[in-house]
């Protein structure tokens, strides 16, 4: 079997043309712009990446862009400061912190300090506990990325077995709760699970994310699976280059899997689309519309 090609970027296209039409309704019937702001603290080339990007498609989708762009010496309480503010001002309707901050801020403590509201990351935990208890939610981008493209094959997953290898706070928890609440029976594995390979060969659907370059293997995997890789590690390539692997032995998994995001242009696209999404839907919700009114995710 020769697995087919999850298009990432195809689908993230889709999601981002939803939300700017979302976007342009919510002007035309209550005058609302929605506005997101990305603080970006010290100067990571990659986080820098990352926020160029975000900012790019916000105002691609007709949304306004604010950037707060911070010295890595900034205190923590100047942060504080500076959520507060952002959490004040009406024409601010999503806030994100790029992450990692510098190792003297408290990562918990300023993702606290955000309304939940706001919180387009999905990160606050009024917004972890709401998702884990089944209410409406602001949830994490990837995972819901990671979603829409597994949906995008097999649009009902009851009753599959779902393992999920990762259990970070933003993709491997909050991607459980999302397939748990497509009713798939889900497994987290993680560096201490035992014979990992036995257990993903379970799997009706893989989503790995583990952060370890072509850690999963081809003989992991069920004969027509849907792989989801949520991973993007850089690696050295042939003439001194580099280059983007995923967590899956791509070719490997292609071979048996039934359906496979690549690396990139798998996972990576649907964040940012579906941050604009996030972003639209905390509008749509300040100005008194249904929660889930929105209807792109
Ligand atoms: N850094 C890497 N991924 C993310 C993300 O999804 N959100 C934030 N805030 N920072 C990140």
């Amino acid at each position: 079997m020769t697995a087919r090609v999850i298009d990432g970027k195809a689908v993230a296209a889709d999601v981002r043309a939803k939300v700017a039409a979302g976007v342009a309704k919510l002007k035309r019937e209550t005058g609302i712009l929605p506005g997101l702001a990305v603080v970006l603290v010290g100067e990571d080339p990659a986080s820098q990446v990352y926020v160029r990007n975000k900012g790019e498609q916000t105002k691609a989708a007709g949304m306004r862009s604010i950037e707060h762009k911070l010295p890595a010496t900034v205190s923590e309480l100047h942060l504080l400061e500076l959520i507060g503010d952002l959490n004040r001002d009406d024409g601010v309707h999503g806030i994100l912190v790029q992450l990692p901050l510098p190792k003297h801020i408290d990562s918990g403590k300023v993702i606290e300090a955000i309304d939940p509201a706001k919180d387009v990351d999905g990160f606050h935990p009024v917004n972890v506990g709401r998702l884990a208890s089944g209410q409406h939610a602001l949830v994490p981008c990837t995972p819901t990325g990671s979603l829409i493209l597994a949906k995008s094959v097999k649009s009902d997953l009851k009753g599959l077995d779902a393992v999920v290898i990762g259990r970070s706070n933003i993709v491997g928890k909050p991607m459980a709760q999302l397939l748990l609440r497509e009713d798939c029976t889900v497994t987290i594995a993680h560096s201490r699970t035992r014979d990992l390979p036995a257990v993903v060969r379970r799997a009706d659907l893989v989503i790995a994310a583990v952060g370890r370059p072509e850690f999963v293997r081809g003989d992991w995997i069920k004969p027509g699976a849907i792989v989801i890789d949520v991973g993007i590690n850089r690696v050295p390539a042939d003439g001194g280059k580099t280059k983007l692997v995923g967590d899956v032995a791509y070719a490997e998994a292609a071979a048996v899997a039934g359906a496979i995001t690549p690396v990139p242009g798998g996972v990576g696209p649907m964040t940012i689309a579906c941050l604009l999404a996030n972003t639209l839907e905390a509008a749509c919700v300040h100005a008194g519309l249904e929660a889930g009114a929105v209807g792109v995710v």
